[in-house]
């Protein structure tokens, strides 16, 4: 059901949306004057906006947009064009294969719960494991300057983009290391966030367990682990719903 919810359920979104941009090029025929590339962007954006209102996360955009020109043009684009969206995609993407751990971010709202948490934990370090564009490393950085702040991703382009974005954006107190979330001793740490999928999870709380010292916290969004009731729930009052796990070593 899951899977389901996950990974059908978009792409239903999807064609709902593009059926709409293709309603909206209908009823708009009259004004535009037979220009492909305005039609197809109009498609594109009204999918857009639609995908929004259906609750499609703003990744889906560029998707949205290049669907149209994609399907129209499909025997006219270059087959170097195909495979350079294809690397791009495996640069971002990277551990959704392997590890079955694919790219999606915490909300703003979940981070904020998630500042409340080791405030009041009294948390001096933290780990988001799998750190994805390093939105929370910035914002819990700023948010709590006593906390050193890491993130650890594998994902070549995200890793970058995101070590760009900490440089730039975040204080002294964070960091991104290109490190595989296996590799990294969570004993060094108060408190160890992850977003990761619900394969990795029984595995990532055996080491949990191993690693961490008495009373610091292991934090999971979303994904439970099967047979390890959590000492506490915290639901963040955010359109998805979000269910925070939290166990304390
Ligand atoms: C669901 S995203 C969560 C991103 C971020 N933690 C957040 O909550 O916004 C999971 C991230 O973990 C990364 N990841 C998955 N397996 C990993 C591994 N073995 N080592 C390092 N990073 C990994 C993925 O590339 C992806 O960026």
């Amino acid at each position: 059901m899951n899977f389901v919810v996950r990974h059908i359920v978009p792409w239903i979104k999807v064609i709902v949306a593009q059926l709409l941009g293709l309603g909206c090029l209908f009823l708009a025929r009259e004004f535009l004057t037979g220009n492909a590339i305005v039609s197809l962007l109009l498609v594109g954006v009204t999918a857009s906006l639609a995908g929004r209102v259906l609750g499609l996360s703003v990744y889906w955009i560029p998707i949205q947009l290049l669907l149209p020109f994609a399907l129209v043009y499909s025997n006219v684009i270059p087959a170097w064009l195909y495979l350079t969206g294809f690397v791009l995609c495996a640069l971002v993407f990277w551990n959704s294969a392997t590890g079955q751990v694919p790219l999606y971010l915490t909300n703003t709202k979940t981070w904020t719960a998630i500042q409340t948490l080791a405030k009041g934990a009294g948390a001096k370090s933290f780990i988001d494991l799998g750190s994805g564009s390093g939105g929370g490393v910035v914002f819990l950085a700023r948010a709590l300057p006593d906390l050193v702040v890491t993130g650890v991703e594998t994902a070549p382009l995200v890793y970058l983009l995101s070590k760009l974005r900490v440089a730039v954006l975040a204080p002294a107190n964070a960091a991104i290391r290109y490190r595989n979330i296996w590799q990294e001793d969570l004993g060094a740490y108060d408190l160890v966030y992850c977003f990761l999928s619900p394969v990795p999870m029984p595995e990532m709380y055996r080491k949990a367990r191993k690693e961490m010292r008495p009373g610091t916290l292991f934090v999971s969004n979303s994904f439970s682990v099967p047979d390890h009731q959590p000492d506490r729930i915290i639901d963040v009052s955010d359109g998805r719903k979000t269910r925070l796990h939290v166990w304390k070593m």
